[in-house]
């Protein structure tokens, strides 16, 4: 499996190395070769060559890769974040990765931060839409700078875009034997766009009739994470309410540190990150959480078929949060760097 492996920015950094560890320890232990391509895009190289990803770039992870897995990007000397857009949006939308899938799911009860709501409670995936929203960049700015600034961003909604991260969320709860999806948008105050997702929500439910279609609003949703995480299986959102609800989701299964996410195109070259961003002041200082990215690298594996493998991440992922070997963010003592050893000691063909 070629993959290629951009590390980025800040913790970015640190979290990629631990993952990269864990994958060629699980290819020693399944006796499977992983080449893992490093790419130096980041801001480091966005300010030294003024390149944020070369010419051909997306062409080359869709055709040279089987899978992409990225750290961080985001850092404070590139203000207007214009090597982040390229390299993780420009992805996200050229090589078309619609479902932003973040599963939630609270690996030991010691971790959750609500009180008397556990493993049982907190265990649901999030799908955001990836190619839409208001992340598409169609706005602008008028009379910037002055007191008259007019500045818009708009938000796109295509019935395809809003079609297929709806159905995906139903064929999901499919296929995997679950009962609830909750679609969440702000159709009270976003007539438009949002009159749509209630149109399609209702036109891809009505073909999954053993499946319960529940809506509510992105607000009242976001307080129900909080208070009753318990009632959610399948979450499809818009891609801003998606982003906002997965750091909560983050949150639920201890620290933004241990969320991980796939940006898939079934069947096509996707990316893998942690939800989590650069976080600057902890960069290069050994204390990152690299769960988020490992648990990443396990959720690459099996969307590229590498089941087992998957598995055997998570099982010694579990164990070390279990045993509280575990960066200071989740009650442990220890850094990154001994974080991932132990998971890459643990790495076994069966339990
Ligand atoms: P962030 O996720 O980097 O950090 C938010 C908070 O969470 C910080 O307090 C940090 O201490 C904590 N945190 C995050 N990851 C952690 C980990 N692995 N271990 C322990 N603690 C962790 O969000 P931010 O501060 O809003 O953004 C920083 C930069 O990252 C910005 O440039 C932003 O645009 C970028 N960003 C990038 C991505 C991405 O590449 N996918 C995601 C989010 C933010
Ligand atoms: C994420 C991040 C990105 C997003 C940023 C870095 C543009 O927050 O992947 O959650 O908003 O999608
Ligand atoms: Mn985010």
């Amino acid at each position: 499996m070629r993959i290629a492996v951009i590390p980025g920015d800040g913790i970015g950094k640190d979290v990629t190395a631990e993952a990269v560890k864990v994958l060629q320890a699980t290819g020693e232990v399944f006796g499977r070769r992983f080449d893992l391509v490093q790419l130096p895009w980041s801001a480091d190289h966005y300010l030294k060559t003024g390149e944020t990803l070369p010419a051909n770039g997306y062409q080359m992870l869709r055709d040279e890769f089987e899978a992409i897995f990225v750290g961080a990007l985001g850092d404070p000397r590139v203000a207007d974040n214009r090597h982040a857009r390229d390299i993780l949006l420009g992805t996200r939308f050229e090589l078309d990765l619609y479902v932003n899938y973040r599963p939630v799911r609270l690996l030991d009860d010691r971790l959750s931060p609500l009180k008397d709501r556990g493993r049982k409670d907190i265990n649901f995936v999030v799908f955001r839409e990836n190619t839409e929203g208001v992340y598409v960049g169609v706005g602008g700015r008028f009379k910037a700078g002055t007191i008259d600034e007019i500045a818009i961003q708009e938000e796109v909604n295509t019935y395809k875009g809003v079609h297929r991260i709806i159905r995906h969320a139903f064929e999901f709860a499919k296929a995997n034997g679950l009962t609830k999806v909750c679609m969440a948008d702000k159709s009270n105050a976003m007539q438009h766009g949002h009159a749509l997702w209630q149109r399609v929500f209702k036109e891809v439910s009505a073909l999954y009739p053993g499946i319960t279609a529940i809506h509510q609003y992105i607000d009242a949703l976001a307080m129900f994470l909080v208070k009753d995480p318990g009632q959610y299986q399948v979450i499809v959102t818009n891609n801003l309410f998606g982003d906002i609800v997965t750091d909560i989701g983050g949150a639920l299964q201890g620290g933004l540190g241990m969320a991980a996410s796939g940006n898939i195109h079934p069947g096509r070259t996707s990316l893998f990150e942690p939800v989590h961003g650069s976080a600057p002041p902890l960069a290069g200082k050994n204390v990152a959480n690299p769960i988020g990215a490992i648990l990443s690298a396990a959720l690459m594996l099996e969307t590229l078929g590498a089941a087992d493998e998957s598995k055997a991440i998570e099982r010694a992922v579990e164990a070390v949060v279990a045993q509280g070997q575990t960066t200071t963010d989740i009650g442990g003592a220890l850094g990154t760097r001994e974080v991932g050893d132990c998971i890459a000691k643990r790495i076994t063909k069966t339990n």
